[in-house]
């Protein structure tokens, strides 16, 4: 089982691999402590599709501010399941990186909450991008009117990918998306008569990824997100439903998904293994990168239900308290900012741009969808991306799902953790 504890202690492994990668690109040792030239950006980007991603960014940066030299602080692991714990231990010990990333909503709120990171409103201005994003999302980055960090991307988690050609073997309609969970589950029965498994999932941030889908469809968007401020409870009939919802999809997953990240669960899809992932629209970058074609080797949906819902997360970034070379991270801050520095990151992370100003036409036909669901849609934040839930709120609900999936498959237990947890947690 891959679980938070387990990437906690694998995490001394990413970091030797992160430290290596700061020494090999900072130039004059890695040293950023001076406010000299390196720049050590902290992110859990570190290969395949997400670091191409980055790289984009990097060339950006190394274009806009070539006074300065990206430092790849870089921890490996999907959804920051080690980066979190490892970024932590460095705050604590006063150690920050330079910058590092973090998602808007209310994982954002721990960082500003421990005063580890700086109010950057002054960047808004000097950098005029008080008019540039959404005013939802700057709301989800502000508080008592200082704004904490400045978004590179918007992301949708609730979207189910598919190997086309696997559907076509199934004697499943392409070209037509399931209308409700039930009918999605009766897909899922028929993918797996082609003997492939029918839905591929990796480690327990993707299942609580899965989660969320469900939850999101079977309660629709004014009730799920009641259950992040006490209007809706955990023991609701509906949560109920969704939680079986949850323990059927579980049915037909893979039985190595404890060991995978999502890149490996994503690549069961590309490789004809599975017929469906539930996963956030960087899998997007993943098929672009493995040269898929939009239509013809995967198609996609978000996951039905009772209305349209865009899963939302944004990654940002920040200026730590302390930050070593704070002028550094002021740069890298413009340029993930600014018009240049978002299309090319997006375009390659299968993100839509946090600015809306930035030009759509260059996006591909699934980004189209995902700019056009956005714009139209009803907005619920991701639990397993710090939107919805902080941190410690967000480790409870992956140890009880963990517990699920891998143990007794309690549902009545199940839901008596979750319902413990919002009892915990919830303002
Ligand atoms: C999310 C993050 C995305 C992507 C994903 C998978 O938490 O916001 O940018 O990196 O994890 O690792």
């Amino acid at each position: 089982m891959l679980d938070r504890r387990r990437f906690l202690a694998l995490s001394s492994t990413a970091l030797g691999v992160g430290a290596l990668a700061a020494c090999g690109s900072g130039g004059d040792s890695g040293s950023g402590g001076d406010g000299g030239t390196d720049v050590e950006v902290f992110t859990w980007w570190a290969s395949g599709s997400e670091k191409a991603g980055l790289d984009a960014l990097v060339k950006v940066f190394g274009e806009q501010h070539s006074d300065f030299t990206f430092v790849n602080g870089a921890v490996a692991g999907g959804a920051g399941s080690a980066a979190k714990d490892m970024l932590q231990s460095r705050l604590q010990a006063s150690d920050p990186p330079d910058t590092f990333q973090a998602h808007a909503g209310a994982e954002l709120q721990d960082y500003i909450d421990a005063a580890q990171i700086e109010d950057v409103s002054g960047l808004y201005d000097e950098y005029k991008l008080t008019d540039a994003f959404p005013k939802d999302l700057v709301d989800r980055l502000t508080v008592e009117g200082k704004i904490y960090s400045i978004p590179s991307n918007i992301h949708r988690s609730n979207v189910v990918w598919a190997n086309a050609k696997v559907l076509e073997k199934a004697g499943i309609d392409t070209k037509k998306a399931p209308g409700s969970v039930d009918d999605f589950l009766a897909d899922l029965e028929k993918a797996k008569g082609a003997g492939v498994t029918a839905l591929s999932v990796g480690t327990t941030w993707c299942q609580v990824n899965l989660l969320e889908a469900i939850l999101m469809s079977e309660l629709g968007s004014e009730k799920y997100n009641g259950l992040f401020d006490g209007k809706t409870a955990w023991d609701d009939a509906a949560v109920t439903s969704s939680l079986e919802a949850f323990q059927k999809m579980m049915g037909y997953t893979n039985s190595d998904r404890d060991s995978l990240d999502w890149p490996d669960a994503t690549q069961q899809l590309i490789d004809g293994k599975a017929a469906y992932n539930v996963m956030g629209d960087w899998a997007e970058a993943a098929f672009q990168q493995a040269k898929l074609k939009d239509g013809e080797d995967y198609t996609y949906f978000p996951l039905p239900g009772k209305e349209k819902i865009f899963g939302f997360l944004a990654d940002s970034f920040t200026l730590p308290v302390g930050a070593p070379n704070a002028d550094g991270a002021k740069a890298w801050l413009d340029t993930l900012s600014s018009k240049d520095g978002q299309l090319a990151f997006n375009l390659a992370k299968g993100s839509i741009p946090a600015r809306t100003d930035v030009d759509e036409s260059q996006f591909g036909t699934y980004s189209q969808t995902a700019l056009k669901s956005f714009a139209e849609d009803a907005i619920s934040p991701s639990i397993a991306h710090g939107a919805a839930v902080p941190v410690a709120w967000l480790n409870d609900l992956s140890d009880a799902t963990s517990q699920f999936t891998t143990g007794a498959s309690d549902l009545a237990a199940y839901q008596k953790a979750l319902v413990a947890a919002a009892d915990k947690y919830a303002s």
